[in-house]
């Protein structure tokens, strides 16, 4: 079955040859005009007038348009209305679009866009989250607060209590390829438009919106992006309504593309943070009350703001079970680019806050930082089962049983499994976990990483140098898998087999270089039993598969995986019944299996059946869908069960530092991450490789930098330092911790797309360890851990201030 095959990537060869196509690889008719915005060079003030003469007669310009020349208006906000496509009246940031240059090439429209004069009454921006508490600049009335057991009475009676804070900075996604869109006019006033984006629904519904039609009237295509990573959920939008505007406006094909410096200063980034915690503990270093408060830094408009902090919220315990918890959540507002989704969408924010605290409160008790994690840890709950023992008593998927259980050997579990008794056992929002792994997990991973043996190696080579220092930290991840706003929990597919035994395979899902497509043809390879070559993977289309959600939350694999067995499943019973009755048989004694068919006794191939009921007048096309069941939660109250299920891991990482210089680097990392019963290993392990790397790159070397003005003063990879491929751990294990999901998810498989960004939180705890190696006092490190911020909690943990 082709379903668990580490098969490569499909567009894999496309991709390393540079033969895949992308957005601006697309041919394009002759008249094809070239579209950029001119952009507001300060952070807030009142926009008296533009001068766009000098534009106008610029060599090749078409046309320029300013927000009132919108014949439909034009917002690009995904959720609050709050976001014109060009500035109408203030200017809000250092970058905001004021206006659109049409041109006939991409060049000339760049050019142009820099000759404007423009008159802005400079107001004072609100920049730092400081000043953005002090001036009460907030969406929503006032702060989101969830709470479990009672926080203050805990830490009040608590043996041992601290205080503290970290910043955590943001993150640019820095996706290979950039924002691009392309739009065709169509007949009848229609659009076609090719986007670069998670969200081709999105970008449907809001160019119907730009152009004044009905969704009906616009056709969205995505084939591939060259990487999202949260970053092309909503931030696609200004470019397909503003080639979709201009196509309107001069009947011609649009195209835009951000240059490399406008992208980066448009368009949003991860949420920056700043986190309070007052925390009690006792002398094993046991949370008895915490309260943590989250502020968060969303920019000039709402955007995605809202959930991101909710889900930062949802993961302020990661894998720690507390008792007594408050969290507060301010989301700011401030004369920035408006912050948007980035991989882990929030999560990861809130559980370095909750790592950050766990590192404090051992350093205190000169404790290891594991023994701590483990005395916190939610108790394991999901005993992996027995080879051939049955998960729970839901059925799994027909023809699937025999197979799952064959790869349903989980790795040694240590021990009994405790059962926790009554409610104990319950999140901050409670949600029961029902379904922990992460103590026999972290067993097994620091077995394998040989944990306390290297930590006690570590500890003598430190004692022996006076200028280089080592550290090392194992860090859990427990990750919540659906989308928050429960009805975005829904997909479809639509499956052709054509007659000759090809089969064409089209969901709502969009490819992102994360492998979705690979992973949901080998789904539907299984259900007919054929090889996966059979299936052709087509591109997202909103003409074929309607009203979907975004391809994010993990769950791209999960929703259309199992829309796609749906309608795979309609198209099999069909055939079965043709064959069953024309060998007087039941449609139960046709199973698909090796390009084969049985009926009975017999055996035809897959081609031969699929003709056979053609020629019999059988439909051989279906839509399937399907809803993730058993969710519900109230993001007001913070109640709930927000989460299907959870994904776990553990990692491990090794770095050495210069205490002269405060550079570092990562020596050595091992993870062990729950992918359930992955539906393909090497895409998977890929998710996670790549995934921590892009983690620790965020909490080490990627600094995003503003001027006191508010301008993004790092806005190109000369400045903005992501990691390199010299930056990979020397040494990189991960493994899969390959036990079937508990809930019936597509073939027992777990969302795989975010959790492992977190292992790289591993990097700034092991640093952290480093660096308080250095002097008796918490070193208090900050993220992203520079040399600079390095240097500094050198200083803190040596003089203690
Ligand atoms: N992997 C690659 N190569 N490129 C990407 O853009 N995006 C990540 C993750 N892995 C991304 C990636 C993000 S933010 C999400 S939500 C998931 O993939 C989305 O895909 P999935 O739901 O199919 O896992
Ligand atoms: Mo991912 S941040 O959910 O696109």
């Amino acid at each position: 079955m082709s379903v668990a095959k580490p098969l490569p990537h499909d567009a894999a060869r496309l991709h390393v040859t540079g033969a895949a196509r992308y957005v601006d690889d697309i041919p394009t008719p002759r008249d094809t005009l070239h579209l950029a915005f001119g952009l507001s060079p300060v952070a807030a003030g009142s926009l008296d007038a533009m001068d766009l003469d000098a534009v106008k007669q610029a060599p090749g310009v078409i046309r320029v348009l300013t927000a009132a020349d919108l014949p439909h208006g034009g917002d690009t906000s995904p959720s609050n209305h709050d976001e014109p496509l060009l500035a109408t009246g203030n200017v809000h940031y250092a970058g905001q679009p004021l206006f659109l240059v049409i041109a006939t090439s991409h060049l000339a429209a760049r050019h142009a866009a820099r000759l404007a004069s423009i008159d802005i009454t400079e107001t004072e921006a609100i920049l730092s989250i400081e000043k953005a508490i002090a001036a009460d600049a907030r969406f929503e009335d006032g702060p989101r607060i969830y709470a479990k057991g009672d926080a203050q009475a805990a830490l009040q009676s608590a043996p041992n209590r601290l205080q503290g804070r970290i910043h955590i900075g943001g993150q640019e996604h820095f996706y290979l390829e950039g924002q691009a869109a392309l739009a065709l006019p169509q007949d009848n006033g229609d659009m076609l438009v090719h986007s670069s984006t998670q969200h081709p629904t999105e970008i449907q519904h809001k160019v119907a919106e730009a152009i004044g039609r009905p969704m009906h009237a616009v056709r969205v295509e995505t084939r591939r992006m060259g990487g999202g990573f949260g970053g092309k959920e909503s931030q696609g939008n200004a470019l397909a309504m503003a080639c979709a505007i201009g196509a309107m406006l001069t009947g011609r094909p649009c195209k835009m593309r951000y240059d490399r410096d406008d992208d980066m200063v448009i368009t949003g980034k991860r949420h920056d943070f700043r986190i309070d915690y007052d925390v009690g503990f006792d002398d094993t270093g046991r949370i008895a009350g915490l309260d943590v408060t989250h502020y968060t830094r969303c920019g000039w408009s709402m955007d995605l703001s809202l959930p991101v902090a909710d889900r930062a919220m949802l993961h302020a315990d990661n894998a720690y079970h507390l008792s007594d918890i408050s969290i507060t959540s301010h989301r700011l507002r401030t004369n920035m680019a408006s912050a948007t989704a980035f991989r882990g969408f929030g999560g990861p924010q809130g559980i370095v806050g909750i790592e950050r605290i766990i590192d404090h409160v051992a350093q205190h008790l000169q404790a290891d930082p594991l023994s701590v994690r483990r005395v916190n840890y939610y108790a394991d709950n999901a005993a992996s089962p027995p080879t051939g023992a049955p998960i729970d008593n839901r059925p799994l998927p027909a023809d699937t049983d025999a197979d799952l259980a064959s790869r349903g050997a989980p790795p040694a579990p240590g021990g009994p499994i405790p059962t926790p008794t009554g409610d104990a056992q319950t999140t901050p929002y409670h949600q029961p976990v029902t379904d922990c792994i992460i103590n026999a997990l972290t067993d097994k991973l620091a077995q394998t990483s040989d944990y306390a043996q290297r930590r006690s190696a570590i500890a003598d080579w430190n004692a022996a140098q006076p200028v280089l220092k080592r550290g090392i930290a194992l860090t859990p991840v427990k990750f919540g898998i659906s989308f928050t706003l429960t009805h975005l929990n829904q997909a479809g597919a639509l499956v052709h087999v054509y007659q000759d035994g090809s089969i064409h395979l089209n969901h709502g899902g969009t490819e992102m270089g994360q492998g979705l497509f690979q992973k949901v043809a080998q789904v539907a390879a299984s259900r007919f039993g054929v090889s996966p070559e059979l299936v052709r993977i087509t591109a997202t289309d909103t003409a074929k598969v309607p009203n979907t959600s975004a391809t994010a939350a993990s769950s791209g694999s999960d929703l259309n995986g199992m829309a796609t067995q749906n309608a795979c499943d309609e198209i099999r019973r069909r055939i079965a019944e043709h064959l069953a009755e024309r060998y007087q048989t039941n449609p139960d004694q046709v199973s698909f299996a090796d390009g084969m068919v049985r009926i009975g006794a017999e055996e035809i191939t897959f081609a031969r059946a699929v003709a056979s009921a053609y020629e019999n007048r059988v439909s051989l096309s279906a839509t399937g869908f399907y809803k993730t069941p058993d969710i519900e939660w109230d993001r007001i109250q913070g109640r709930g069960r927000p989460f299907f299920y959870f994904a776990y891991g553990a990692a491990v990482t090794e770095v050495v530092i210069d205490t002269l210089t405060g550079e570092n680097r990562i020596l050595r990392c091992d993870i062990l991450h729950d992918a359930g019963a992955s539906l393909n290993p090497a895409l998977d392990i890929g998710q996670i490789e790549g995934g921590y790397v892009q983690g620790a790159g965020w909490l080490t070397t990627e600094e995003l930098v503003w001027d006191d003005k508010g301008v993004l003063r790092t806005h190109a990879p000369s400045t903005y330092k992501i990691p390199a491929c010299s930056d990979r751990p020397d040494m990189f294990n991960v493994a899969l911790w390959e036990a079937p999901n508990r809930v019936e998810t597509i073939y027992r498989s777990k969302a795989v797309g975010e959790p492992p960004l977190m292992h790289g939180i591993s990097a700034l705890m092991a640093l952290s360890d480093a660096a308080a190696a250095c002097g008796p006092h918490y070193p208090d490190l900050q993220a992203p851990a520079t040399a600079e911020a390095l240097l500094a909690a050198i200083g803190r943990a040596r003089d203690g201030v």
